[in-house]
């Protein structure tokens, strides 16, 4: 068995939070290569879009292994000391625990693993995002994996024809169920259309094969105050039983507006970039995923194509972009802010508190 770890943490960028430098990438590699060496993990590529470092392993592991966890901790934690050293902003953002303590879940860094037997060729996408939730990924993996409209393989393929389940997360209750699609789509969509509670936390087989993870960590949820954003990462298994790369690639062509933006408390347009591009700036944004894609062989990592880097996606890019202007235009208004509840801060209680003799 394989097992894909991805875990990511913003630990620092340049300036304020548009991307994470050289520097610090150059300590994670460090680390990483040693934990190859001693055979912690079997592969590696460290990804990156704006000022999160997303550390894609391979290894034999597990899911959940403390040592490749601790050895992703690590990495972090050096890249925060250099991040210190260099003065960037936010040094160690993410890193919300001064130890760590067997599993980088609920410390702060965001986590998407699946386990499974290698096919004969073994296609897989990673998605990096940065200024945005972990439920951004709602409607494109539903797109992927229940919509036909979307993905033609739902209709066409008998591999896929069956369809699959969608492991839905209540990140207030910290409770999942599986629902099933087709049988149970109005269901789901009833939970997931509500992304300010519900995320979709994993996508798999009928018969229980892994098709899809993503990181669900809530960071205000963990911290209980605003630390920026979770920034998520999914991770999709791609051809022979599960949507082609580009059915999977088609469910980012609609710039879908997501929570986060400037400070966390903006809904704006997710556009689909480059590793290149992937420096937001425009009011801290607009929110951005980056798609990287690769061949599995053995464990070891072959690629990664940066997928969002075409032109076919030009015309998805112009229309964020003028999703950006339109909702910037609303500027301290809904439903350009969030709602109460999601803003990641707010002086409203203190304004409120200030004004309550006031209000007759
Ligand atoms: P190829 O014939 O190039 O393998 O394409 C198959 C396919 O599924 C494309 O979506
Ligand atoms: P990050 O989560 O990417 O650090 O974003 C923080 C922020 O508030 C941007 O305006
Ligand atoms: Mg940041
Ligand atoms: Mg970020
Ligand atoms: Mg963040």
């Amino acid at each position: 068995m394989t097992t894909l770890s991805v875990i990511k943490a913003d630990v620092g960028s340049l300036p304020g939070h548009v991307k994470a430098p050289n520097k610090l990438i150059n300590e994670v590699d460090r680390v990483l290569e040693e934990g190859k060496d001693e055979n912690k993990i079997t592969d590696y590529y460290i990804g990156r879009c704006g000022d999160d470092i997303d550390l894609i392993m391979t290894h034999d592991k597990g899911k959940n292994d403390s040592d490749v966890h601790e050895l992703a901790w690590n990495s972090f934690e050096e890249a925060t000391e250099k991040a210190k050293e260099l003065g960037l902003y936010g040094a160690g953002q993410d890193l919300l625990s001064d130890a760590f303590s067997g599993n980088v879940r609920g410390l702060g860094p965001g986590s998407a693993e699946m386990e499974f037997d290698e096919r004969e060729s073994e296609p897989f996408l990673t998605f990096l995002c940065d200024k945005t939730s972990p439920s951004a990924f709602n409607l494109p993996l539903f797109k992927m994996f229940g919509d036909p409209s979307n993905t033609a393989g739902l209709v066409l393929d008998p591999s896929l024809h069956e369809g699959f389940k969608f492991t839905v997360q209540d990140f207030y209750e910290g409770k999942k169920a599986d629902l099933a699609c087709p049988e149970e789509m109005y269901d789901l969509l009833a939970l997931i259309g509500i992304s300010s509670k519900f995320a979709i936390e994993e996508v798999k087989k009928k018969d229980g094969e892994p098709a899809a993870s993503v990181s669900t960590e809530k960071l205000n949820l963990i911290a209980g105050e605003y630390v920026g954003k979770d920034d998520p990462v999914a991770v999709v298994r791609c051809q022979s039983g599960y949507p082609a790369v580009g059915e999977a690639l088609e469910a980012f062509s609609f710039p879908h507006l997501v929570p986060g933006w400037m400070r966390g408390s903006h809904n704006g347009p997710l556009m689909p970039v480059s590793e290149e591009e992937a420096t937001p700036t425009r009011f801290d944004g607009p929110p951005r995923v980056v798609a990287l894609g690769f061949q599995l062989n053995d464990g070891k990592l072959v690629g990664p194509r940066d997928l969002f880097d075409d032109p076919s996606f030009d015309e998805t890019r112009k229309k964020a972009k003028k999703a950006a202007d339109y909702m910037r235009r609303h500027g301290p208004f809904q439903p350009h802010l969030l709602g109460e509840d999601d803003l990641e801060y707010t002086t409203l209680p203190d304004v409120q508190d200030k004004l309550k003799d006031r209000f007759e």
